[in-house]
C-alpha cells in the first residue's frame, strides 16, 4: 500500500470529525530538509483535506497555515525560493488559501504552544535521535545516532508514553536503489552503478558525521569500499528498507 493512500485513509477519518468546525488547518512538517520532498508531502496533505473538505462543507475551501521545522542549522532560504512556484503550481488546484513559515528548532524540544497544531507529518525523520546523545557518545567511541526500532518497540514506547493513540500501523519495503531505476529512462542493471548510487546516498546522510569521527582523508577510501562490497552484495540479496507508516491521534 503506497504512502498516499495510507494518509488518505486516515486523513479522511480525521477531517470528516473535524470539518465542520475547522476553517483553517494548522499543520507542521518536522524534518523538512531544504529538499523538495516536504513540500510534495505537504501538497497531498493539502489536498486530501480540501478535498474532504469541500465535500462536507458545501463547497468552502478551508485555510493552511503550514510550518516546516527544521534544526536550526537547515538550510531554510533553500526550500523558501521553491515557495513561488508551489504556491502557484504545486500546492494543488482547488487549495485556495496556504501559508508556509519556518519554525526552527529540535523537535525533541516544544515547538509549539499546546494543542496548536491539528496535524503533524513526519517522514525519515524520527529515527534521528537526540544530539545531546551523540556529544555524550563521542567521548568513549563513535556512535551513529539513528535508531532503527522494530515494530514492537514502536507500539510499546506509544503505549507507554500515552500521549497518542495508534490509529493504523503499515509497513512497506522499497529497494535501496529504487529511485535510481525511476531517474534513468531504458535502465539497465549494473550492480557497480547500483553499489555507487546507494555508497552516493549513504555518503550525503552520513559523511559528515563519519568526518567528526575518523576525519576527511579516509572518506574517499571509505565510500568506494563500500560501493564494491554493495555492489557485491546486490548480486546474491534484495537490498531493502522497510518503511514504518504510523497514524496516531492526540489522547484528550
Ligand atoms: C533524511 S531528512 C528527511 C527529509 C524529508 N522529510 C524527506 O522525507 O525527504 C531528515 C531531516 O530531519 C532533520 N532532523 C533530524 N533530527 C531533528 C530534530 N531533532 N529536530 C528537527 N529536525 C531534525 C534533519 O536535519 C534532516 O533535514
Amino acid at each position: 500500500m503506497q504512502v498516499h493512500t495510507i494518509l488518505e485513509e486516515n486523513m479522511i477519518s480525521i477531517v470528516s470529525n473535524k470539518s465542520l468546525t475547522k476553517s483553517c488547518w494548522k499543520i507542521a512538517e518536522l524534518g523538512c530538509s531544504s529538499e523538495p520532498n516536504s513540500l510534495m508531502s505537504i501538497s497531498n496533505i493539502l489536498n486530501i483535506i480540501n478535498k474532504t473538505s469541500l465535500k462536507l462543507n458545501n463547497g468552502i475551501s478551508p485555510v493552511f497555515q503550514i510550518y516546516l521545522n527544521d534544526l536550526f542549522e537547515n538550510d531554510f532560504n533553500t526550500i523558501f525560493k521553491l515557495l513561488p512556484d508551489f504556491y502557484q503550481q504545486k500546492k494543488g488546484e482547488n487549495v485556495e488559501e496556504c501559508f508556509i513559515g519556518a519554525t526552527p528548532g529540535n523537535f525533541y524540544g516544544r515547538l509549539f504552544s499546546n494543542n496548536y497544531i491539528d496535524f503533524f507529518h513526519s517522514s525519515y525523520s524520527l529515527h534521528w535521535l537526540s544530539q545531546g546523545l551523540v556529544e555524550e557518545a563521542k567521548l568513549d567511541l563513535f556512535n551513529l545516532p539513528v535508531y532503527h526500532p522494530t515494530i514492537e518497540e514502536v507500539k510499546q514506547v506509544i503505549e507507554a508514553e500515552a500521549s497518542f493513540t495508534l490509529q493504523t500501523l503499515n509497513t512497506f519495503k522499497i529497494g535501496c536503489d529504487a529511485n535510481l531505476q525511476d531517474d534513468i529512462v531504458d535502465y539497465v542493471e549494473d550492480s557497480k552503478m547500483r553499489g555507487e548510487f546507494i555508497a552516493k546516498y549513504h555518503r550525503a546522510v552520513y559523511e559528515p558525521l563519519l568526518i567528526a569521527g575518523f576525519g576527511e582523508n579516509i572518506m574517499d577510501e571509505l565510500f568506494s569500499r563500500f560501493a564494491k562490497l554493495i555492489a557485491q552484495l546486490i548480486e546474491i540479496e534484495t537490498l531493502e528498507f522497510t518503511n514504518i507508516v504510523l497514524f496516531m491521534t492526540k489522547n484528550p
